[in-house]
């Protein structure tokens, strides 16, 4: 598998921590609230229950699925939901949870999307974040890494569905570029 990456980014020692210190900090912003958190599919799966496990609030979670319209691997920003919540947010705090923002548009839109069924407060965390990709402003509360513009995968990221299961997170080799099984 190693060849399908050019270099580990990211070691699973580092997210550990990464996870303990996002979760020491939104236990403590939410101390005497309830929480949703919302995982967004797929990416972030592995996120979700590491983050989850580092919180001692007490919380629910949710998923939900979004594609994105556009041509092509161009995001338009405007989403699609495939798998909506199971759950009423309405008066809830819920925070959404990501594996990575890039250009920010798919974030911007989901916001936007579950702001209008009225949930008593909305917050972002991300486990990485490329800044230099941004499109749209777009708020984030929670930032595990910022990592440059360079294609990850692993930790939930994949590249053509696959890749999501590596424990670390590496940069994508060339050898994927064309495509490669
Ligand atoms: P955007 O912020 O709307 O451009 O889209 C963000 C989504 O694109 C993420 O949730 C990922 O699914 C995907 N994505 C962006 N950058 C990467 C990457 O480096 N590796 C894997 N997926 C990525
Ligand atoms: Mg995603």
């Amino acid at each position: 598998m190693a060849k399908y990456v050019k270099e580990v980014l990211i070691r699973r020692e580092e997210i550990d921590l990464m996870c303990k210190r996002l979760g020491d900090q939104i236990s403590s912003d939410y101390a005497d609230r309830e929480v949703i958190l919302i995982g967004v599919l797929k990416g972030a799966y592995v996120f979700m229950a590491d983050l989850a496990r580092n919180l001692t609030i007490p919380c629910r979670i949710d998923f939900i699925s979004v594609s994105s319209y556009g041509s092509g691997t161009r995001s338009s920003g405007i989403v699609r939901i495939t798998k909506d919540l199971d759950s009423d947010i309405t008066g809830k705090h819920i925070i959404i949870v990501e594996d990575i923002v890039d250009s920010g548009l798919t974030l911007n839109h989901l916001r936007q999307l579950l702001g209008t069924r009225k949930p008593a407060s909305i917050a972002v965390c991300t486990a990485f974040d490329k800044p230099d990709r941004r499109k749209v402003n777009v708020k984030v509360e929670y930032v595990g890494m910022q990592i440059p513009d360079e294609f990850i995968v692993g930790y939930g990221l994949d590249f053509d569905g696959k890749y999501r299961n590596l424990p670390d997170v590496s940069i994508l080799g060339d050898d994927n570029q064309g495509g490669a099984k």
